[in-house]
């Protein structure tokens, strides 16, 4: 039966996070595991020698960028990449239908981002290669979402716990905020597990995805106060305020500060050895500050394990979609330089 609903991944757009069954995510997972020592460097493979990755970020972008482009190069591929609308001729009214038919005949595989939700699924129908979502306005971001939960699983395991059964505490800008929207509706294929959303009252989570944790076991409960909501959870993941999608600076200064994370409210609110999370870049601008540096030698916090995941899982999916999951043994040598990773 699972075998059955598996999802074929060689030569599919990665558009959403809805594409994968649990059985998908676990051949990510499988994946992700297998690739490690080429991650750390420890080995060297070149099994996408020859193949070329455009890694289109037509949005600001610093870790899902550089990861995309860094998993295809350490696979062995090439990179070319753009960065912002103004640098390509989006800027000189081209369609993204023309943008996308052209990039396709000089790339393998292409990486979108920008800023308008369902336009990565406009690009990728016009598109002659296969198309990952790198982030489409306040919709997806499913790679986000895979090493995300990627990493809750280590970050379980490491207790003796595992995803189902998960109490989680989603904080922030639940409303344009596409990393918890995508991690959300993962987080649907798992059992008994409950999250908690501690947002402004006008940044809560999209009524439709709320939908979904009725028709899955997700239990949940929304609060504006964030010391109700972390005292019983395996997780806080805080998010910054998206104000890139606000209508100005202003409006969404209303909301910037009100939810954040210091140790002390940790220490006094959370069981010990709650896991931290963030999709960053946290804002750490003083009127932001959502997770204070003062956190950053707490071992709980794992949002460098997470940034560190996810080379693995978007080496993870080049491999699967490009079909080399099974060839990467053939192409190996030792490294040449010095590496301590
Ligand atoms: C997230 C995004 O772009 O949606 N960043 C990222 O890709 N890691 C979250 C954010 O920008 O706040």
């Amino acid at each position: 039966m699972l075998e059955w609903l598996a999802m074929e991944f060689l030569g599919s757009h990665i558009l959403s996070i809805d594409q994968f069954e649990r059985t998908d995510i676990e051949k990510i997972f499988s994946t992700s595991d297998s690739l490690v020592p080429y991650a750390k460097r420890e080995r060297i493979t070149r099994v996408l020698q020859g193949a070329i990755l455009s890694n289109m970020f037509f949005e600001p972008s610093t870790r899902t960028r550089i990861s995309f482009g860094s998993a295809f190069n350490i696979l062995g591929g090439e990179v070319r990449e753009t960065t912002g609308i103004e640098a390509t001729s989006l800027a000189k009214g081209e369609s993204l239908y023309d943008t996308s038919r052209v990039l396709s005949g000089y790339s393998d595989i292409i990486v979108m981002r920008h800023h308008e939700a369902g336009s990565v699924n406009e690009f990728a129908e016009a598109s002659r290669v296969p198309v990952i979502n790198g982030g489409d306005g306040d919709n997806e971001h499913p790679s986000q979402a895979l090493l995300d939960l990627y990493t809750i699983k280590k970050e379980l395991e490491s207790k003796n716990k595992s995803i189902d059964g998960l109490r989680i505490a989603l904080i922030g800008d639940l409303k344009y905020g596409r990393a918890v929207h995508s991690l959300c509706k993962v987080l649907c294929l798992y059992q008994n597990v409950t999250i908690n959303l501690i947002s402004p009252k006008k940044l809560k989570l999209p009524s439709s995805i709320k939908k979904s944790f009725k028709e899955s076991s997700v239990s949940f409960f929304e609060t504006d106060d964030i010391t109700k909501g972390i005292s019983e959870v395996d997780i806080i993941y805080m998010t910054r305020i998206q104000e890139e999608r606000f209508s100005s600076k202003s409006e969404s200064g209303k909301y910037k500060g009100l939810m954040s994370l210091n140790q002390e409210i940790y220490t006094k609110n959370c069981e010990p050895n709650t896991i931290i999370m963030h999709p960053l870049p946290r804002d750490s601008r003083p009127d932001a500050n959502e997770l204070d540096p003062d956190l950053n030698q707490n071992p709980n916090l794992a949002i460098y394990r997470q940034t560190d995941n996810g080379l693995l899982i978007r080496m993870a999916l080049f491999s699967l979609v490009l079909g080399v999951q099974n060839k990467i043994e053939e192409s190996t040598s030792n490294v040449a330089w010095f590496s301590n990773k």
